[in-house]
């Protein structure tokens, strides 16, 4: 899909559609009402009729025949005028996309949502609706033979009417690009099975996005993460002939300290030796969703070329059963050198990460944020509608916050009081890897905070990595949840406090 931005009048556009909109209890005005007269107040009337109401996932599609050069005019509703943002702007592009694929249309001319009423900044407003556009146009289709639902649309202008506002509209639309493009990186990698996407798989994705992007990339392999000393990493990945790999890419400058953003990549989940059941088991390629999104935000950073020194860290392993696996009862010795007395080899995530986190202080960071497909305890807290969000550092956590809200990709934070890590205490090992039922998340983010040194937050996404259809923008499957909200962490990171 090709969205440009064109200064013009909307209504003399010609494209196979026309895309306005219309906030609830308004009469047309602006874009709306012209294109309204020029196709006989076909809109009025259906305002009047009680047909639509500009209410919030409203479409009304309507044919102009001949009026004006474009034959379809699809109108969206954008609910109230006062609660207008960003997210609503996102949502009503979502709309139009899915309004657009069942027309048939191939090619759409839209103007920016809510630059009008809804008081949005033009370059905001841009970035919404070329972000929105091709995440709701995401389709993964890669293992159909028959892709005839792959559906026609090409095209879509951004017409903006003002010239002086030209080129703010062609700054948001780019930066909106470049970040779509970077969520659908990391969608694909989620969607593909695991036994497509290995931990060498996401390593050479890696290596891939480095030399498009121009940036520093190594790799550990299984013997690397062994020699280092990252057993924990290596006692996850050591029951699959798919062998764990290391990952660190890096932007910027080569000293400072850097903000840096770390990855759960298991790319299956089987539970190992604690084996899932039949019902818990599916769906866990999804496990490198974290993964995923740090690659995701490097290329995004890259592209949108921020100034100051970034890290992307991944531990990547598949967790098999297996004569080789590591067993409950095992102990691990961490890159840290603190011990964990494995009690069940499907709290895996926490051990990838121990030694991920004791990398990154290497780097002396000014901060660090973890994603990871951690818990179903977070599942069963927040549901769908919010991730995880545990921190060390209240100037961190509410940067996340503000990011989330500007995202739309929102996050609650939970407690990470010492009772918790209390529930980890070993009889034989200076923590065990998993504390019970009770408070599952707040446990599990209690032993990543013991791998911590520095500012840090921890991103618990098992709920929130996967479409549930419940935003116009997110088709079903892999979200790329986390791209979004680390490159707006990045953009609004000002190194000096
Ligand atoms: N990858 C899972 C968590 C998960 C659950 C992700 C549902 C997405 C959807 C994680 O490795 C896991 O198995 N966690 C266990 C921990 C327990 C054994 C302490 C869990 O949450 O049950
Ligand atoms: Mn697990
Ligand atoms: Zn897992």
């Amino acid at each position: 899909m090709k969205i440009t931005v064109q200064q013009g009048e909307i209504q003399k556009c010609s494209a196979d559609a026309l895309v306005v909109n219309l906030f609830s209890g308004v009469r047309p005005g602006g874009a709306c009402g012209a294109v309204d007269k020029a196709i006989g107040g076909q809109i009025t009337a259906a305002i009047d009729l009680g047909d639509f109401k500009g209410e919030v996932g409203e479409t009304l599609l309507l044919y102009t025949q001949g009026t004006i050069p474009s034959p379809r005019v699809v109108v969206i509703g954008l609910g109230q005028a006062e609660s207008f943002g960003v997210e609503q702007a996102r949502m009503a592009a979502g709309t139009a996309i899915a309004a657009l694929i069942n027309s048939g249309a191939k090619t759409a001319a839209t103007i920016l949502h809510g630059t009008g009423g809804g008081r949005l900044p033009v370059e905001a407003a841009a970035q919404a609706v070329a972000e929105a556009t091709l995440l709701a146009a995401y389709r993964f289709d890669h293992y159909r033979s028959n892709k005839r639902r792959t559906y026609p649309l090409k095209k879509i202008s951004i017409i903006e009417f003002d010239p002086s506002k030209i080129s703010q509209a062609r700054r948001g639309k780019s930066r909106g690009c470049a970040i779509a493009e970077a969520t659908c990186l990391a969608r694909d990698l989620v969607n593909h099975p695991g036994s497509e996407v290995t931990p060498a798989y996401l390593a050479r994705t890696a290596r891939r996005v480095a030399k498009n992007q121009g940036l520093r990339c190594q790799i550990l392999d299984d013997n690397g993460i062994k020699r280092l000393g990252m057993n924990a990493l290596f006692a996850v990945g050591q029951g699959s002939a798919n062998r764990p790999r290391f990952i660190a890419l890096e932007h910027g400058p080569k000293t400072g300290a850097p903000l840096i953003f770390v990855g759960k990549g298991i790319t299956f989940d089987s539970g190992g030796l604690s084996l899932k059941s039949v019902e818990g088991i599916r769906n866990m390629k999804t496990d490198m969703s974290g993964a995923a999104a740090v690659l995701g935000a490097m290329q995004a950073v890259a592209a949108l070329q921020l100034k100051h020194r970034v890290v992307g860290l991944i531990a990547a392993a598949e967790n098999m059963p297996s004569s080789t696996a590591f067993r409950p009862d095992d102990v691990l010795n961490t890159l840290a050198g603190k011990t964990i007395e494995i009690l069940s080899t499907d709290a895996e995530g926490r051990l990838v990460l121990a030694d991920a986190l004791a990398y990154a202080s290497r780097y002396r960071p000014c901060a660090v944020v973890d994603l990871a497909t951690l818990t179903g305890a977070c599942v069963t807290a927040l549901g769908h509608h919010a991730s995880g969000l545990f921190a060390n550092d209240d100037d961190l956590a509410d940067r996340l916050l503000t990011a989330g809200e500007t995202t739309g990709e929102r996050l609650w934070r939970l407690p990470l009081w010492p009772e918790y890590r209390r529930q980890i205490d070993s009889d034989i090992a200076d923590m065990k890897n998993s504390g019970g039922r009770p408070g599952g998340a707040s446990t599990a983010a209690a032993l990543l905070a013991e791998f911590t040194d520095y500012p840090w937050a921890h991103l618990d996404i098992a709920g929130t990595a996967w479409s549930q259809n419940n935003k116009s923008y997110l088709p079903p499957g892999g979200v790329g949840l986390g791209v979004r909200l680390l490159t707006q962490l990045a953009l609004d990171w000002s190194p000096k406090k």
